[in-house]
């Protein structure tokens, strides 16, 4: 008895042993036990043709969100702003997150457009595509709500075109501002955003409707915003994958803000073949330091051997295989997923309305886990995973090392080259709305264990490689 526990124990200790030469000789052997019947793979849907350089005029100076602020008072709030993008005519020296143009009945109306989440600067740089990570969803706006309507209806009288030009955006950012409220700034609430628009339009007509059809829970389940460049790979879109069928027509989600009707929304709908033909012509950018090559070779053994069955292979053979992770094998937060399945009101008013009618339907359809999405330009997208939870890399891939509770400090020049990831620090409490509480519901950091079993050099080797995708 006492012998052939003597022998366990002698046996334990060779295996130990055996196994701490393996990693330390051959590293890219450093293994992980994946459940391959928990990836399921998503299959790709028909998308449109379209004009990448007509998609980005769209997208900076096109009528897609259909109603918005008269110019001038707009002008008013924002009298100097930086013309980026040489933006000419009515766009001129609008703020980039901005789009003005003349409402239906003639009016120049001004509107936030799809750059107030989907662009951000780093280093200096403003990039279209990159998810922003500074918009401040904690406030309700209804404030500033009320003073606007004051003020058009002061300047022109509610009789004017001009409010008819603002009314349907005023109408549906008054439902909307108290309804979105997040915990910490950077994290979005559009999933949410589009819910509440569903819940106040006829499925059919889209025109509007003052009470609440669809009577959306309360609780805001925060994403972070993912970069552009990654969608020509996926075959669905989102992180839960739950967008099916034409890209298009799912990304037009926001005219349901101030759109009127059907004839507007076909109109838009033409126009997002070229927007999404845009989002698809944009790369990764190009991480700008230096890159140790060596450490990056070792680091790509480590990556294929660990990594690449999710999230495909990059450089000379692109391979993407666009899996969808069970939640059970990925672990991290469930909120998003549970609030695609726990409240299907919103995906059947979706696949019952005008959005899911063909030619170029889509369709809302919830799945049981993540996307495992591709990593170009991973390097400049921090925070990670869909909850914006994980500060860097080096904590993503050491999960014992995230933290709690944490704030980014410094400015958007403070990216942290090494870590590939804000510089942050690590606090006791929730101090204020900039600091990230990982205890929230929806803000969970846990799970994507896959880095858990490397050593420190095996990590620091992998990271240098993720700086070339
Ligand atoms: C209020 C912020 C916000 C605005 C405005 C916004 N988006 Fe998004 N967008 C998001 C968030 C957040 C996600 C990720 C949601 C998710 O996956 O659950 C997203 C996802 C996407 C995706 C899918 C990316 C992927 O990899 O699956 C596309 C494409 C997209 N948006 C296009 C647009 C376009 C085009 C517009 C303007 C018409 C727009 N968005 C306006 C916040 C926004
Ligand atoms: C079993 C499949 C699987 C494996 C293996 C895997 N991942 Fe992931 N990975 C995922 C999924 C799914 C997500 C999205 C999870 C979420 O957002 O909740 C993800 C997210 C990520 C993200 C965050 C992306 C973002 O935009 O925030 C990074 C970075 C990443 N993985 C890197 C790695 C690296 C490096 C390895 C190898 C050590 C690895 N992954 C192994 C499935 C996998």
């Amino acid at each position: 008895m006492k012998n052939s526990i003597l022998f366990s124990i002698l046996l334990l200790l060779i295996l130990v042993a055996c196994e701490d030469e393996i990693s330390s000789t051959m590293g890219e052997e450093a293994q992980i036990n994946i459940d391959s019947s928990k990836l399921y793979p998503m299959q790709p849907s028909i998308q449109r043709e379209g004009s990448a350089e007509v998609g980005w005029n769209t997208l900076i100076n096109g009528d897609y969100i259909g109603s918005g602020i008269p110019i001038d008072i707009f002008k008013t709030a924002f009298p100097t702003a930086e013309n980026t993008w040489n933006r000419t005519g009515l766009n001129e020296g609008i703020p980039h997150d901005f789009n003005a143009f003349n409402a239906e009945n003639g009016v120049a109306v001004v509107a936030p457009n799809c750059f107030q989440c989907h662009s951000s600067t780093l280093n200096g740089e403003l990039i279209p595509g990159l998810g922003n990570i500074t918009s401040d969803f904690t406030v309700d706006q209804s404030g500033i709500n009320l003073v606007l309507d004051q003020l058009v209806s002061a300047t022109y009288t509610q009789n004017s075109p001009e409010w008819e030009a603002y009314f349907p955006f005023s109408q549906a950012t008054a439902v909307t501002a108290p309804q979105l409220q997040t915990s910490t700034v950077g994290v979005n609430p559009a999933d949410k955003l589009a819910a509440v628009l569903g819940a106040h339009r006829n499925p059919e007509t889209l025109e509007w409707i003052d009470q609440d059809l669809l009577d959306i829970p309360e609780e805001v389940v925060p994403t972070d915003v993912p970069p552009w460049w990654i969608l020509k790979k996926k075959n669905r879109m989102f992180y839960t994958a739950v967008g099916q069928g034409d890209f298009a027509r799912i990304s037009m989600a926001s005219s349901l803000l101030a759109i009127q009707d059907t004839v507007q929304a076909r109109k838009i709908d033409n126009s997002f073949a070229d927007v999404i033909a845009y989002i698809n012509s944009l790369e990764a950018p190009i991480y700008p330091e230096e890159i140790n090559q060596l450490l990056a070779e070792e680091g790509k053994a480590l990556f294929l051997n660990n990594c690449a069955s999710c999230h495909g292979t990059y450089g000379d053979t692109e391979t993407y295989p666009n899996l969808l992770v069970d939640i059970s094998e990925i672990k991290t937060d469930p909120a998003l997923i549970e609030a695609n399945f726990g409240y299907t009101r919103f995906t059947d008013w979706y696949n019952e309305s005008w959005f899911a009618q063909e030619p170029h339907a889509a369709r809302l359809q919830p799945e049981p886990g993540y996307i495992a999405p591709p990593l170009d330009g991973i390097w400049a997208t921090a925070p990670y995973l869909h909850n914006g939870s994980v500060p860097d890399m080096e904590t993503l891939l050491n999960s014992e090392s995230r933290p709690l509770i944490w704030r980014r400090v410094g400015n958007t020049s403070n990216y942290n080259y090494q870590n590939l990831g804000w510089e942050y620090e690590s606090l006791t409490s929730k101090e204020d709305k900039f600091s990230y509480d990982t205890q929230l519901p929806g803000y969970g950091n846990q799970g994507h264990y896959f880095g858990d079993h490397l050593n420190e050099s095996q990590r620091d080797a992998l990271i240098e490689y993720m700086k070339t995708l």
